[in-house]
This record gives C-alpha cells, structure tokens and sequence, in this order.
C-alpha cells in the first residue's frame, strides 16, 4: 500500500471509530421513549390514569431511571374508542417513534393496538385490557401484558360460585364487547364445570348504564346468582341499581372484581359484602405491597388500586428487558427474553410470565368491607391463562 492509500485507510477508520464511538454516546444518553395510550376521558378515565400513575410510581423510585435510561414519555387518549385504536397507536409509534407501547384499558382497543404492534414490530405492554386474543391468536414475541386475561378471574370465579357458594343456577350480565363476552365465557366455564348451569346472558352495549329493565329480567328469572363485568364508572353506577331495585339482599352478586375496584368510595353501602375474585386485593400482608402503598399514597394523595399495580408491574417489566439488554432497547432479543424470565415482584404477590407472555398468577377471592376489598381466600393458585390459538412466531 503507498504512503497515500495507507493515511486515506487510517483517516477512514478514524473516522468510522469517530462515528461508533458518538452513536454509543447517543445510545447511553438517549432516553427511552414510551408511548401511554390510555383513557384519560369517559367511563374509564380513572383507570387511565392509576396506570400511569402506577409506571411513574416505579419509574420515581428508580430515580428516574430505568435499566440505566431516563424515560421520555407520550401520551394519547384512547377514548376507550376502537374505531380509532389503529390511529391513536399509530400516532405515537410513525409520528413520535417511540420504543415502546404501553396501553390500554379497554380489550377492543388493545386489540387493535396489538395489531399496530405486529406490523411494525413495536414492544407493546398491555397494562390492564383482558382481551383472550392479545395473549391468544394474537400473541408474539414482542407483545406483553402485565394484567391478566379476561379468562383468568372470571372462570376463578365460576369455580368459586359453584363449589364454594353451592349455587346451582346463574344469570350473567354485562357490556356486549370482548372482555364482557370473554368474562362472562370463563365464569361459565366454570360454573358449568362444577355442576352449575348458566340460564340467561344478558347485556347492553358500551358504555351503557341504563340497567333498569335488565334488573327487571333478573327480578323475573330468580336465579340462585348473578355474575357481571363491569368497571369503572358504569360498574360504580350498576352496583347503587342493584341495590336501589332490592335484589341485594335477595340474589346474591358476583363478578371481576372490577366491580368494585377503585369503585367502592363512590359505591359507598350498596358494594358492602359483595364477593369478587381478582389477582389483587387488600391486606395481602406482603412487603412489596406494603411499601408501595405508602409510597403511592405519599405520592399521589390516593389509595392506589389493581389499575395502579398493572401499571407499576409494567415499568417492573420493563425495566427486567432492559437489564438484560444492558439498557439497549433495540437489542430486542435480549429485550424479549429479560422480560420473558423475569419474576415480577408485584404488590400483588410475586408473578412469572407464560409462554405466551401472560401473567400467571393466584386470584384472590374478596368480601368488601367498608371501603376495602379483603382478601378471603386464594381461588385458584397459579392460574394460567389457557392461551387458545396462541403460536409463538414472527
Ligand atoms: C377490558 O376491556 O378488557 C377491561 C376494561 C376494564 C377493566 C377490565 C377489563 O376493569
């Protein structure tokens, strides 16, 4: 090589060290940019925002940090509204490229964001919405939910009214969308497992709360129980009719313990001795649970709820990717698999991931008294969801 040919060569590598070395530089100092899509309005507003709350909670005590990367965040209001789950989810993965999807609350919406998830091979973490399909047919390696499936406490709950409550017939009722049908799928399941036998199903559209001629029904068909889905606002308001129609003292009601999760200040008298099964509950007595309570209490002002934990677990699993992939984001396969063999340790017990990236997990049988959610008993231990239709390939 002559004298030119061999500075050219060095100045080109000096150069290309120049380059690699700023894009490491970059990389360490860039932040993680992760995109909230949540309801901050209607029915599920409160919901939204105890996720929230919850990941910046862990992200707080990390000391802003998590897996060594401060956290840039963007958020979108999903409405709670399907029709425009492809748009939102789009929004913050083309426009603001974020690295990663956190949402949502509600199963349509989280399905469709699953969807936006494949295609463009973004990492979702579902914080809460149930929907069998995300961790099902739709299930893949990038596609994570800290939550539960709409499956999970409801067929818990089914077992529950069955074998422990000895009821023989049941009349279900809820909003007609995915984790409404699916809940009421998996209580019936089993229900009917045990020997009972599921007479009428009955339901309204979302968000509807115009309960009256559905109690009217109920009034008339005198089932052993009642099982419901529904949260939130609409769940705050079916649980005062219920009582309001006399049919407290007279059919007892069951359902996800949604029901009266975050509800019970607004429910006051009418959610009193309800029994719900859920993967979270007060008075587990556990350190984690502990700790987080007081901080989220001194940081917020506010009793945090399942909503709050799905959240916090979020940013837990997270951060376990990050770990393994020594803070790089982009290194996905490491990512991936941090989080795949992580054991969250959750406030609502410590949790692994299934194979097709769901929690496992106990679900607790609770009584409300006055405003808490007691735990009574665990109703199924290690719970995994069955993941019909799920295959793991991208
Ligand atoms: C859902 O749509 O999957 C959903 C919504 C609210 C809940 C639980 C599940 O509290």
């Amino acid at each position: 090589m002559n004298t030119r040919r061999r500075s050219l060569t060095l100045l080109a590598a000096a150069a290309l060290a120049a380059t690699l070395s700023a894009g490491a530089h970059a990389q360490a100092n860039e932040k993680i940019k992760v995109g909230l899509m949540l309801p901050y309005t209607g029915t599920f507003a409160a919901l939204g925002t105890a996720i929230e709350n919850g990941f910046r909670l862990y992200v707080q005590e990390q000391g802003g940090k998590i897996g060594g990367r401060e956290i840039e965040f963007f958020k979108v209001d999903d409405e709670s509204d399907p029709a425009k789950g492809p748009e939102n989810a789009n929004k913050l993965v083309k426009r603001d490229q974020v690295d990663v999807l956190v949402g949502t609350v509600h199963s349509g919406v989280a399905m469709a964001m699953a969807k936006v998830a494949k295609d463009t091979n973004t990492l979702l973490i579902v914080p809460n919405a149930g929907a069998d399909a995300v961790t099902g047919p739709l299930c893949a390696p990038n596609i994570f939910r800290s939550s539960f499936s709409n499956w999970q406490p409801a067929y818990a709950m089914g077992l529950v009214a069955a074998e422990q409550q000895k009821h023989k017939t049941a009349v279900t009722l809820t909003w007609k969308y995915a984790a409404g049908d699916e809940s009421v799928r998996g209580f019936k399941e089993g229900f009917e497992s045990k020997g009972g036998k599921v007479v009428r199903e009955l339901n309204l559209p979302f968000p509807n709360v115009e309960f009256q001629s559905l109690l009217t029904e109920i009034a008339a068909l005198k089932p052993d129980a009642v099982y419901v889905f529904f949260a939130g606002g609409g769940a705050v308001k079916f649980v005062k009719d219920y009582a309001a129609a006399g049919l407290k003292g007279r059919i007892p009601l069951y359902g996800a313990g949604f029901l009266t999760d975050g509800t019970l200040e607004a429910q006051g008298a009418a959610a009193e001795g309800l029994l719900t099964t859920l993967h979270y509950a007060d008075g587990l007595n556990n350190a984690k649970d502990k700790t987080f309570r007081l901080n989220y209490a001194k940081t917020y002002k506010l009793q945090p709820d399942v909503y709050a934990v799905q959240g916090y677990d979020a940013a837990q699993m997270l951060a376990a990717g990050l770990q393994a992939a020594g803070g790089d984001i982009k290194k996905r396969d490491a990512v991936v698999k941090g989080m795949e063999q992580a054991r969250i340790d959750s406030p609502r017990g410590s949790f692994t991931m299934s194979k097709a990236h769901n929690p496992v997990q106990d679900i607790y049988l609770r009584k409300v008294e006055g405003k808490e959610n007691r735990v009574v008993s665990v109703a199924a231990k290690n719970l995994a969801d069955p993941a019909r239709g799920c295959r793991m390939t991208q």
